[in-house]
């Protein structure tokens, strides 16, 4: 039987369990937040679609009672507060810590062996702390920025190529962050045919601006953070987990080494399996996307240096 945890039932987590559930991606699902009833509401309301929506997986929901979530193969963690119009992701550093911090020591307790899949921001600060203060080994520790931000890559670029979103391939990497992801044009493609070929400068130059505040956009018209997508995003990563799918997933992973960087976690094309991280592809970057790349390492790291000035790290 394959059980997943989501923390936090908010938007993003809730959007996520309802994606887990309706895509029968684990047996069962467990959504945890701290304010009562908000998670056991959610998930009865989510068992009362089963029926319309022709799924068997079990929804369950309970209010900081970590015992519930115990043998979870994949836990989401989705806590701490969403960002507001005009704020980055960073800003969001000093309360979100603290909460991923204890978040991650009571799931650990209940699911020593669990993979963990981090949504909450900033998200490669959150994924580098849940690492460091975990030891836990890389390969179970994924930031699911690049999931999401790929899929936003890939919706602009349909949108511009008038095409269909699921024939057009793309990845972004470097930070989630508004200036530090890197959609990667040179790679994006549209049935095998470079987009490149396809659009011209300035639509191109427009597809990657729209791809890098494609959150900040949602934020401003909706006055928080977004959902569907970033919680569609972290059951998209859970999958090829559970299902031991093998999908190439840009995602945030520690690196040693790989994209001649040490010592962070940061967005890369990785295979996810049932191990978590089964390996890190390197794409071969020309030397503007190295430099590029670089510039984005140096900004998460900025970041992930603020846990030392805030002693959570
Ligand atoms: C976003 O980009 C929540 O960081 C997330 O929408």
């Amino acid at each position: 039987m394959s059980k997943v945890t989501v923390v936090g039932a908010g938007n993003v987590g809730a959007t996520c369990a309802n994606v887990l559930a309706f895509n029968e991606v684990a047996d069962q699902v467990v959504m945890l937040d701290v304010k009562e009833g908000v998670s056991e509401g959610k998930a009865l309301d989510m068992m009362q679609t089963a029926q319309l929506l022709g799924f068997d997986s079990n929804i369950v929901g309970c209010t900081s009672d970590y015992a519930q979530t115990a043998d979870s193969d994949v836990v989401v963690i989705t806590s701490g507060i969403p960002r507001k119009p005009g704020m980055t992701r960073e800003e969001l550093i000093g309360v979100n810590a603290g909460i991923v911090k204890s978040v991650v020591d009571n799931i650990l307790k209940f699911s020593p062996n669990a993979i963990l899949v981090i949504v909450s921001n900033p998200m490669d600060t959150m994924t580098y702390l849940t690492l460091k203060a975990t030891g836990l080994p890389k390969n179970r520790i994924i930031g699911m920025g690049g999931a999401l931000d790929s899929s936003r890559f890939k919706c602009y670029l349909s949108k511009a190529l008038n095409a269909n979103a699921n024939e057009v391939d793309g990845i972004v990497i470097g930070g989630h962050g508004d200036t530090t992801m890197i959609p990667l044009t040179r790679f994006a493609n549209y049935k095998g045919r470079p987009v490149a070929d396809l659009l011209d400068k300035d639509a191109l130059a427009k597809v990657v601006a729209d791809t890098m505040v494609g959150g900040a956009t949602l934020t401003a018209l909706l006055g928080t953070s977004a959902w569907y997508a970033p919680g569609a995003a972290a059951a998209y990563v859970v999958e090829s987990i559970v299902h031991d799918q093998k999908k190439i997933v840009p995602c945030c992973v520690s690196l040693e080494g790989e994209y001649e960087q040490n010592d962070i976690c940061i967005g890369v094309p990785v295979v996810l399996g049932k191990n978590g991280v089964e390996e890190i592809i390197d794409y071969k970057l020309n030397d503007e996307e190295k430099a590029l790349f670089a510039k984005s390492a140096d900004a998460v790291r900025k970041t992930n240096d603020v846990l030392k000035e805030l002693n959570v790290l």
